[in-house]
């Protein structure tokens, strides 16, 4: 029997190579030569007018927060069925989350319930592509400008997915990435800005650097940098660019591997899925993914539970995902009850990722064990 983890990181190349470099360099502290290499990559590449990387998508998401102001009495829009930072960005400013229900195929935002839930209050929307699908970004950008509201798109799963021929991530006032051990590219912890309204990248650059203007005096803009805004330390060290650029300058390699996995799997469970009632991920003609999750949808909790077990028991990790967060314990305190987001309960009941990383040798899935549960 071979354990085949449910994630696992790697190695591509030129990794350790560019870590040396780096620290050859004698500069391994923040917006060295090769933050500045994986910043103007993804700008050059999404065709974007600014990155920064940053420690985390997390950390992403509160530099947007801070710079859009977001305030104690704000109401933020965002999914309930996602990752807890997506929303506790905003809580960190003392908004409170308005939860929204999922689509029951892309398991996105639902953008038809988008429109009931604005109010004067609502001071940002923040659609997340699960799994790199992208969200109904015509109609969302529709409303979001109708009421003049800024649009963050969380892109954590999605990085070079695109919607209607257009980059995730280049349709929000900002987007969201993250380069967690988990996601195609990494650096074990790490993230970006991106942003799409250059009126932000200046405050930006100086909220991420601890709320100083550093950066200008960097460029010798001025003379001495000093305190001149709120801001913390969102500045990921150059060893974390270093692989990071290593990784990112393997993309199409890294893309074309992980489209063979997720095809591999469909092949091989599609006639079992049919069979029992259970779904794959849909993924609609114009939305091209990449590759970051393959899931399954079992017909019950309890059939969903067991399958984990089964899998386990025959060393391989498969996992559930987002617990609803309007069903949390913070969630609850901001008035969530079952019943609010029922798709998204529904979902998260039955939903099980399968193994899935760069370096997975498909060969080494039995897929017997599947075909016996
Ligand atoms: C949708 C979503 N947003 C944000 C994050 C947070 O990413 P990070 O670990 O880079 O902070 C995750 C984590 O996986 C996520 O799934």
């Amino acid at each position: 029997m071979k354990y085949i983890p449910f994630n696992r990181s790697d190695i591509h190349g030129t990794e350790l190579e560019y870590l040396k470099q780096a620290i050859d360099n004698g500069h391994i502290s923040g917006d060295g030569i090769y933050t500045k290499k994986c910043n103007s990559l993804l700008e050059v590449e999404l065709g974007i007018n600014k990155a920064l990387l940053t420690t985390s998508c997390t950390h992403a998401l509160e530099m947007a927060a801070i710079l859009l102001g977001i305030r104690p009495g704000d109401e933020v829009i965002v999914p309930s069925f996602t990752f807890v930072s997506t929303v506790n960005a905003f809580v960190l400013r003392g908004a409170k989350p308005v939860f929204i229900d999922i689509r029951p195929d892309t398991l996105n935002m639902n953008e038809n319930q988008l429109e009931g839930l604005i109010t004067e209050k609502t001071k940002a929307i923040v659609p997340v592509h699960y799994a790199g699908v992208g969200c109904e970004m015509n109609i969302i950008m529709n409303i979001a400008n109708k009421y003049d509201i800024p649009v963050i798109e969380d892109n954590a799963h999605g990085l070079f997915g695109k919607y209607e021929n257009r980059y995730l991530g280049t349709f929000g006032t900002f987007a969201t990435q993250s380069f967690h051990e988990t996601k195609n590219f990494s650096c074990g912890e790490g993230g970006a800005l991106l942003i799409n309204d250059e009126k932000y990248i200046e405050r930006a650059e100086i909220i991420r650097e601890k709320g100083t203007n550093r950066t200008q005096y960097f460029r010798g803009k001025i003379d001495k940098y000093s305190w001149v805004d709120i801001g913390s330390s969102y500045l990921p060290s150059e060893i974390l660019a270093a692989f990071l650029y290593a990784q990112l300058e393997q993309r199409e390699l890294i893309q074309a591997n992980r489209k063979k996995i997720w095809e591999n799997y469909y092949e091989q469970l599609n006639a079992w899925a049919n069979e029992n009632n259970i779904r794959f991920p849909i993924i609609p003609e114009y939305c091209e993914q990449p590759y970051h999750m393959f899931y399954l949808l079992m017909p019950t909790l309890e059939k969903r539970n067991l399958f984990i077990q089964h899998l386990k028991k025959n060393g391989i990790m498969a996992v559930f995902h987002y617990l609803p967060l309007h069903l949390s314990e913070m969630g609850k305190k901001f008035g969530g009850k079952v019943g609010d987001c029922p798709v998204a309960e529904n979902i998260s009941d039955r939903l099980v990722r399968l193994p899935f990383y760069n370096d997975l040798n498909i060969k080494d899935l039995n897929f017997n064990y599947f075909y016996d549960f």
